[in-house]
């Protein structure tokens, strides 16, 4: 992780050095004495490069004559009314992604006049957050495709700006956390494996409860222990309690994760072409696993519960069969026609189990449900689905403010019937069309009367093929901050 000093004592003045800038070049005061020190070759090389100070921008000099950093960043800031956080966390990310195997290993940013506030840190949330890269399994990498920016300094940031980067730090701790469990493969994070690396969580204050195999069987939970039957790997709960509100009677929100760690389908088993993608079907519980660790880490005065549904989806001897009828913890029975439609077998156990353990008023689950919504939404929007118009509206504005967007998509009564069994209570797929919206119908079944509830498919949004102004190609993380934001907003009053 990018190291960031806000108020730094020392300035290294050989490090890189950023410059910001806004509309038609409108140079701020250190781009100006950047400019007068290497008697105009910054404004001129902004000219040459037909530099607009377009947000995120770059003009770069090396070895600028007249100053000591051996390479100058000019970058772009847009026009001041558009400067929100977002846009200051994608110039960051800019900066970060254009210094990251430059060999320069430090930055100072010189955001007097320009950032203040919070701003500033943000931009070096948006340059930690896009720094990130998971390097683990690479043991040939040439010295030049190795990441060697290693710290960010803030110059003229001001006291906001280093309260904000405290949170913002924790922040981005729990969005590493998510990635990195979302990009190992799956034969070394599995069930066990996944909550042996949330066992760190309790030196941050949280409490974590773990359920093996036998005490599920206990409990009732056929749909998620049939799912996890073809597997060698037993299956996992694993629920995360934070409670920083100080009292025992705030009911917490609840968060759901689904936490495949492989998809293979199962005896319904998918084509070969893709099939490694589904290491990522655990993204839901990476997320709730993350937006824990952030809560956690800054102390959020609010009780919240995560609960992540750990099992490996594959096809042995002893795997569920289609037309398999399976009792889930509340008791009622599904018929499971399409063994690939896993996801929502495990979440009914998960969140039964979470409502009658932990009494919430709110469950928001996340999983990488179905294909469908990535042919709804494509990548840029997560499907959001909600029994709440107060809830859905929280969580939207949340993830807006985030960068983490949400879309609204219909759920009803006549999209309920479609799940009706002939031989079962449920079936566990309607047909292809409105796929995602029969899985958040197959959800609702499991809710307790008076719950609020929102189900966020989250397909299209946890792995990206081409780098995003905040992450590298790979796992975006997707989730943490919208959770943690919509904790904020919501829960710490
Ligand atoms: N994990 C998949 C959904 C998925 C597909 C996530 C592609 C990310 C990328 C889920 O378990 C699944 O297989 N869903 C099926 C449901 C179908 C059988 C009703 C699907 O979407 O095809
Ligand atoms: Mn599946
Ligand atoms: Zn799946």
């Amino acid at each position: 992780m990018l190291a960031i000093s806000t108020l730094p004592a020392i300035v290294d003045h050989t490090a890189a050095l950023v410059v910001l800038a806004g509309p038609d070049g409108a140079l701020s005061d250190g781009a100006r004495s950047a400019d007068a020190a290497t008697r105009g070759a910054v404004s001129a090389a902004a000219k040459a490069a037909r530099f607009e100070g377009e947000a995120g921008g770059i003009v770069e000099l090396l070895s600028p004559a007249g100053l000591a950093c051996h390479r100058l960043l000019l970058v772009g800031t847009g026009a001041a009314d558009t400067l929100d956080a977002l846009v200051a966390e994608k110039i960051g990310g800019a900066i970060a992604a254009r210094l990251l195997t430059s060999g320069e290993v430090h930055v100072n940013v010189d955001v007097a006049g320009t950032l203040t506030g919070p701003l500033a840190a943000h931009l070096a949330h948006g340059a930690a957050l896009r720094a990130w890269r998971f390097d683990q399994y690479r043991t040939r990498l040439k010295d030049k495709q190795k990441p060697t920016l290693a710290s960010l300094a803030l110059i003229g940031a001001d006291a906001e700006a280093a309260a904000a980067h405290v949170r913002l730090a924790a922040i981005a701790d729990g969005v590493a956390r998510t990635r990195a469990l979302v990009s190992e493969p799956s034969n070394i994070l599995y069930p066990e494996s996944f909550v042996e690396r949330a066992r760190d969580l309790a030196a941050l204050g949280v409490e974590l409860t773990i359920m093996d195999d036998a005490e599920m069987k206990r409990l009732g939970m056929g749909a998620l222990l049939g799912v996890a039957q073809g597997s060698v790997r037993p299956a996992r709960i694993l629920a995360m309690r934070w409670n920083g509100t100080g009292r025992e009677d705030v009911k917490p929100v609840v968060f759901v994760g689904k936490g495949v760690t492989f998809d293979t389908g199962g005896i319904s088993i998918k084509p070969a072409a893709g099939m490694e993608d589904m290491k990522w079907d655990m993204g839901g519980a990476g997320a709730v696993a993350g937006a824990m660790h952030a809560l956690a880490a800054r102390k959020a005065k609010a009780h919240v519960v995560g609960v992540v549904g750990l099992v490996e989806n594959m096809p042995d001897g002893n795997a569920q069969r289609p037309g398999d009828v399976v009792t889930t913890m509340n008791g009622q029975t599904v018929e499971v026609i399409n063994t690939d439609a896993e996801g929502r077998l495990v979440l009914c156990d998960a969140m039964w189990w979470a409502q009658e353990t932990f009494d919430p008023e709110i469950v928001v689950d996340l999983a990488t449900l179905t294909g469908a919504i990535i042919i709804s939404l494509g990548h840029e929007h997560a499907g959001m689905f909600c029994n709440d118009d107060g809830l859905a509206e929280q969580l939207r504005s949340a993830g807006a403010a985030v960068g983490e967007k949400l879309w609204r998509m219909p759920i009803g009564d006549a999209y309920d019937r479609l799940i009706d069994s002939d031989i079962a209570d449920i079936k566990n797929v309607g047909p292809r069309e409105g796929g995602s919206i029969s899985a958040a119908q197959f959800l609702a079944r499991f809710l307790k009367p008076g719950v609020k509830w929102a189900h966020l498919d989250i397909a299209g949004t946890v792995w990206a093929s081409k780098p995003g102004p905040v992450w590298e190609k790979g796992a975006t993380g997707f989730g943490v901050r919208l959770l943690d934001r919509f904790v904020a907003d919501n829960f710490e009053g």
